[in-house]
């Protein structure tokens, strides 16, 4: 643990890692832990400042997490957020109800007391809101800072300025000012130190995989992708030799895919690595199967099988590290344990350790894309791989409709290639979100030269987007529309027709499987 910063106890929220983000981007130090930490372990930390994070709980359930009445009363300035906020209240001699009037969303936060964590700040803003408890009573040597229309005490703060609840949440992006808030209370009532850097938190991490793996070997599956290629670099920093690299050519990868990792990874980073190729597996465990889900399905599994194969033959190895990055977490979570509906089977998160019944590490686990991009660029790796468009883990199968083939597969393989070049030539590749052929299970008419065909036809994806949860098509310039058609159609055998898909996510989404 990083001595100093802020400490942000996390009561549950989904915005937690949002906060952690917020304070980063200030570029102060901070660290999330559980609701039960002791007074004596903040103490060793000795943090500049605490944050209490929202959560789903009231403060008037039996089972409510908590905090220390001594922590509150030690003098380390605190800012609670949302449930953070109403505990303060609840312990602190205040009081906390359910509200008939909830509120969830924008609400126009009107303020009163512009000193402090709201100094510089205009006396009205927009403020997001999502809550169904309210204080009602603020506890004695305290004071309302703000309101909204609903919530008397939308902030507070004690007197001596040491203190501070917000119900509603300064760490979302529709909160207007609210960096200026949580900057405000980082540096002027904490004092933080601008001290938090990429360079920094490389050496924070190496630290601390050292610290938790000692001499232990690590397996980590390497995809090639952004995140699990940033994770390998910043491993091999670490414990160089004790990490084996194990890369799956399951034969729906791009063109020279596995040349390209071997060449990096391999011979330029002297990694340790294992490519192990699995085409034929996968190709004849796909065989006659045009189903998406139970392509996914095939592939997740298949996937599992090769891995731990490759990984028993190293020897002892007692840990897993995987490169998921925050979003993953609760995408995943909300795929497979909320109630949310599954769309799509994603097989590269959660599937692997509980089988292998190896100890899981993830140094990527409490960053955002644009951050491990950031890392990726510290550690030396170059730009082709950190703005590399994603890619699916089931590969180019939820790509092609209908049967998986080598055949069809060599097609779009081909396509894609043809696609990824221009794409970079007309300066697209790098400012869109993903942009990809698609192999469609139909066939067309056509005619070349004097000849008629009859041949397959290739569906342009291109998409931008801020995460992939929503995305629009791509308005491309005709001229490089027409390049990649008359270039897929010239080169590529089986295909003599090329289609533009013009569809948004939602309500379609963005790979066509
Ligand atoms: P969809 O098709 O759900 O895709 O709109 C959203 C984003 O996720 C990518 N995607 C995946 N990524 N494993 C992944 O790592 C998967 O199984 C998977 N399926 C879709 C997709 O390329 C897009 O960027």
């Amino acid at each position: 643990m990083i001595k100093g910063g802020i400490l942000i106890i996390d009561y549950g929220s989904q915005y937690n890692q949002l906060i952690a983000r917020r304070v980063r981007e200030s570029k102060a130090y901070c660290s999330i832990v559980p609701p039960n930490i002791k007074l004596q372990e903040i103490k060793k930390i000795n943090p500049n400042g605490i944050i209490l994070s929202g959560g789903p709980s009231s403060v008037y359930m039996k089972k409510r997490p908590s905090i220390d009445r001594e922590i509150l009363d030690s003098g380390i300035p605190i800012l609670g957020i949302c449930y953070g906020m109403q505990l303060i209240a609840n312990i602190l001699g205040g009081a906390v109800s359910r509200t008939d009037k909830r509120e969830y969303g924008k609400s126009m936060l009107f303020i009163n007391n512009r000193f402090n964590i709201f100094e510089g700040i205009p006396n009205k803003i927009i403020s997001w809101m999502s809550h169904g408890d309210y204080v009602y009573r603020i506890p004695k040597n305290f004071i309302g800072l703000a309101r909204t229309r609903n919530t008397r005490y939308a902030a507070i703060s004690d007197k001596k300025g040491l203190i501070y609840g917000v119900q509603f949440h300064p760490e979302v992006a529709h909160t207007q000012y609210g960096e200026r808030i949580i900057s405000n209370f980082l540096f002027k009532i904490c004092g933080c130190k601008k001290n938090w850097t990429m360079k920094s938190f490389v050496r924070n991490s190496i630290k601390k995989i050292r610290q938790t793996v000692g001499k232990e070997k690590v397996v980590l599956g390497l995809s090639g992708g952004v995140d699990s290629s940033v994770c390998a670099v910043l491993l091999n920093k670490a414990i160089g030799r004790n990490l084996f690299c194990i890369f799956v050519d399951n034969g729906l990868l791009r063109m020279n895919e596995t040349e390209r990792v071997r060449d990096l990874f391999g011979k330029y980073l002297r990694m340790n690595l294992v490519i192990t190729n699995a085409e034929d597996k996968f190709l004849s465990e796909l065989k006659g199967v045009y189903n998406p889900e139970k392509k996914r399905k095939i592939i997740g599994r298949l996937f599992i099988r090769v891995f731990e194969k490759e990984a028993k033959k190293i020897g002892r190895v007692k840990y897993l590290a995987q490169g998921t990055l925050y979003p993953d977490v609760i995408e995943s979570k909300s795929t497979f344990g909320g109630p949310s509906a599954v769309i799509k089977s994603h097989h590269n998160v959660g599937g692997l350790p509980k089988k292998m019944g190896l100890e899981i590490i993830e140094p990527l686990g409490e960053l955002f894309k644009d951050e491990v991009r950031a890392l990726g660029k510290e550690l030396g790796l170059p730009k082709e791989i950190l703005l590399r468009q994603p890619f699916p883990g089931p590969g180019l199968a939820v790509r092609i409709i209908g049967e998986v083939t080598k055949k069809r597969l060599n097609m779009l393989r081909e396509a894609d290639s043809i696609l990824i070049e221009e794409a970079k030539r007309y300066k697209i590749y790098y400012n869109i979100w993903q942009s990809f052929p698609v192999l469609l299970p139909v066939k067309s008419v056509g005619v070349m030269g004097d000849e008629r065909t009859y041949e397959s036809v290739i569906a342009i994806r291109a998409v931008t987007s801020n995460d992939g949860m929503t995305a629009d098509w791509a308005k491309l310039p005709h001229e490089f529309l027409e390049k990649i058609s008359n270039r897929i159609i010239n080169e590529v055998k089986g295909v003599n027709r090329v289609v533009y898909d013009i569809s948004s996510k939602p309500p379609s989404t963005i790979e066509w499987e």
